[in-house]
């Protein structure tokens, strides 16, 4: 991080300077409003100290010139003992915070490293800049999914998706689709879970006439129909035990045989299976075969569920926004900075899906064209449900010494946060160098599995 400090007593500069330092965040100082000016002109920082009464060119009008030229740098000012009004005045002209004097730089630092946090939050989950493409990710736990989806997508190999309900099973399976050789083919999702059990056979196989009372048509299967692209069979787990066996020899020799036909009929299709049961623990207790387990479970890709990778919450918000607002024409292009703390901090056992109808609701009932976190309807944070990520030691409300309970709720910010040091520090709203010594402290380890 980069960040200009201005203010014409060199020995605010300086203590800023060298506490920043100690961060490691790199600082060029400017002894009034009018070389601050010309270093903004030259050069890029991340964030900006002024000093509020400086000679020449004061820092409300540092501010009104970064406005006129259309920048925005998250910037706190430093005002004197009562300059309050000041201050404010500081804020409306697109300060994002001040500090008085005399203070601690520890506070300038916390809310500095804020200031840059929301404005990054911001710019990733507002219109201003174009919407994403879907599966867009932030994530590593996530680019490792989409690295290997598109090493299988060019094969014809058949892949397992697994993941919880929601996490965008069926958006990666069309996206292998996509990238294969047979985008210009039909990718047929078959929901098996969504067919009654008796219509099951004939809608994957099709039938011929008269195979069955009201069958007075020949009718093609879903695989038949996905003939040359993809047929993706959703809720795999779901297949009754006397199908899994036909649906293995389609696998294995490439054919069907329609129901009521005597012969079978070669079919060039590629597989994609999606599930969100344990189909291991339903192989060891007999509800799926084996043998179709293996023969499905070639490449398993595993969509890791959203709380595990909050990182992805501005993008996919800013996906949903732009969506919804081709669709409503809603005037919605933005959501605060808090809002999305306040989304990154719910455990979504919904997933994704859940994530989209949060914002197609905020969108319809919003009054602003920023959404806040009142728009969205999640519970109180720090409750039972809004709190824990599951591992380490989800707690809802916390027992123990303080001391436990500030281990934990380290070890939790770590964990959450990938252990990024600063990212975890600016979470907790304590500096990186506090930090490093409570890990000391408590003895928290990186856990690397
Ligand atoms: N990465 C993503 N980018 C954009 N939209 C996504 C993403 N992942 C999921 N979605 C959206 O979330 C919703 C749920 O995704 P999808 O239907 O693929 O999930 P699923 O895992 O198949 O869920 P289920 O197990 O309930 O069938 C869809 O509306 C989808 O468009
Ligand atoms: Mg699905």
């Amino acid at each position: 991080m980069r960040v200009l400090i201005a203010d014409d007593e060199k020995n605010i500069r300086r203590t800023v300077a060298d506490y920043f330092a100690l961060e490691g965040i790199e600082c060029e100082e400017a002894e009034n409003g009018l070389s601050a000016q010309k270093s903004l002109a030259e050069e890029h920082f991340d964030g900006l100290v002024v000093d509020l009464r400086m000679p020449g060119m004061s820092g409300l009008e540092l501010l009104d010139w970064l406005q006129q030229e259309g920048r925005s740098i998250p910037t706190i000012m430093i005002s004197a003992y009562g300059e309050i009004r000041d201050a404010v005045a500081a804020m409306k002209a697109g300060a994002a915070d001040y500090v008085t004097k005399p203070f601690d730089p520890d506070d300038l630092l916390i809310r500095l490293t804020r200031s840059v946090e929301d404005d990054r939050l911001r710019r990733l989950a507002s219109l201003d800049r174009e919407a994403g493409p879907e599966l867009e990710s932030e994530s590593s736990s996530m680019r490792k999914v989409l690295e290997l989806a598109g090493k299988v997508a060019p094969t014809d190999s058949t892949v397992l998706i697994t993941g919880e309900s929601g996490t965008g099973k069926e958006v990666l399976a069309r996206r292998i689709h996509e990238s294969s050789t047979r985008a210009d083919s039909p990718f047929v999702p078959i929901n098996i879970g969504g067919i009654p059990e008796q219509l099951i056979e004939s809608e994957l196989f099709g039938h011929e006439k008269g195979a069955f009372t009201g069958a007075d048509a020949r009718k093609r299967g879903m695989i038949e129909v996905a003939s040359g692209g993809t047929a993706f069979l959703d809720e795999i787990g779901d297949m009754p035990l006397h199908l899994q066996v036909k649906l293995l020899r389609v696998l294995q020799e490439h054919r069907i045989q329609r129901l009521g036909a005597t012969t079978s009929i070669p079919v060039d299709v590629r597989f994609i299976a999606a599930t969100n049961a344990d189909l291991e623990a339903r192989v060891a207790d007999g509800r799926f075969r084996e043998d179709l387990f293996y023969r499905l479970n070639v490449i398993r890709i595993k969509l890791p569920p959203l709380r595990e990778r909050p990182e992805d919450i501005p993008l996919l918000a800013r996906h949903f926004l732009s969506t919804m607002r081709e669709r409503t024409g809603s005037r919605v292009t933005a959501i605060s900075p808090e809002a999305v703390r306040a989304l990154q901090s719910y455990r979504f056992p919904g997933n994704v899906r859940e994530l989209e109808n949060m914002i197609e609701r905020a969108v319809i009932l919003a009054e602003e064209s920023e959404l806040t976190a009142a728009d969205f309807d999640l519970p109180e944070a720090g409750g039972a449900e809004g709190r824990g990520r599951g591992r380490p030691g989800a707690a809802s409300s916390p027992r123990g010494t303080l001391r436990e309970i500030e281990r934990a709720a380290i070890e939790q910010a770590l964990y959450r946060n990938e252990w990024r040091r600063q990212q975890t520090a600016d979470e907790l709203g304590i500096t990186r160098r506090t930090l490093l010594n409570k890990i000391k402290d408590y003895g928290l380890e990186e856990d690397l599995s």
